[in-house]
């Protein structure tokens, strides 16, 4: 296996005075990119959030510097500004710079400003794809994001409140029945989310599902509706991460299989 990998060609080198913001994927660390392995073990320094997982931060090389700005042990965010600062800095210091963000940098990751920022500044950067949460907790729950007669297609969406206090969202083309939606974000805006779907149309018995800390061993997967949801997230006290998952295509896998982590069990 390790030999047909090497045999890919590396198209992206990781140079000095570079910076690869690349996309660790959602936990599981046998979902990274060949090409994301290759720029972790590249890493001089790894500059890095709250999302990525403690196994994919083993796999960096031995005295590669890390860089937290993730939420948790700072209990704000690093701003931003400061983030692409560190980033210019660091690569004009003549590293290579790791940028390692949870999911897919390009999805709600604020990647591209960090990579506008670095091209403002003269600094080039590699882009890694990650598979992001809603791919692989999805899968990894047993629902598939898209299945025919059941959802066209799906829409990811934050629930995050706008700086204004509010969640001003498409409710009218979020609430067509032959889609799925998956919000990321969006515990803290469930009731919200719930309430106005039902609003604008959408079933109450809408099959819904949370999945939390998706793709690792304690990957949490619950299945409800529309409006029973935001009472059975109180009642299991779900944290972040988590994501919410609305449509007929939660109901799809498991009424025939047990899904979890991936693994299909058939039932007897
Ligand atoms: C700032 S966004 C980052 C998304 C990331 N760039 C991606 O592509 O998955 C953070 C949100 O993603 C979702 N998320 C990320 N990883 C997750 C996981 N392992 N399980 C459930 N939700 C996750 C949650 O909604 C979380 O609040």
């Amino acid at each position: 296996m390790i030999n047909a990998i090497n045999k890919i060609e590396a198209k992206g080198l990781l140079q000095a005075g570079e910076v690869a913001i690349v996309g660790a994927g959602p936990g599981d660390p046998e979902l990274l990119t060949i090409k994301a392995l290759r720029f972790i073990e590249q890493a001089d320094i790894a500059v890095y959030d709250r999302l990525v997982s403690e196994e994919i931060m083993a796999l960096l090389p031995d005295g590669c510097e890390q860089f937290y700005v993730g939420k948790k042990q700072a209990k704000h965010c690093v701003p931003q500004e400061n983030i692409n600062e560190v980033l210019a800095q660091q690569a004009k210091l003549g590293k290579r710079v790791l940028r390692l963000k949870g999911g897919d940098p390009f999805v709600f990751g604020r990647g591209s400003e960090e990579a506008e920022y670095l091209l403002q500044q003269g600094v080039s950067c590699h882009i890694a794809p990650g598979i992001t949460a809603a791919s692989a907790c999805t899968a990894y729950a047993g629902i598939p994001l898209t299945h025919r007669g059941l959802a066209q297609g799906c829409t990811f969406i934050t629930g995050h409140l706008e700086n204004d206090g509010q969640l001003n969202l498409p409710w009218q083309s979020l609430a067509n029945d032959k889609q799925t939606v998956v919000f990321y974000m969006g515990l803290g805006t469930l009731d919200i989310i719930a309430r106005e779907l039902v609003a604008h149309g959408r079933a109450g018995t809408t099959p819904a599902a949370i999945i939390r800390n998706g793709t690792r061993s304690d990957q949490q997967a619950y299945r409800a509706t529309l409006e029973t949801l935001p009472a059975l997230v109180a009642k299991h006290n779900i944290t972040p991460p988590a994501l919410i998952v609305i449509g007929d295509v939660v109901d799809k896998i498991d009424q025939r299989y047990v899904a979890s982590l991936g693994y299909l069990k058939a039932l007897d």
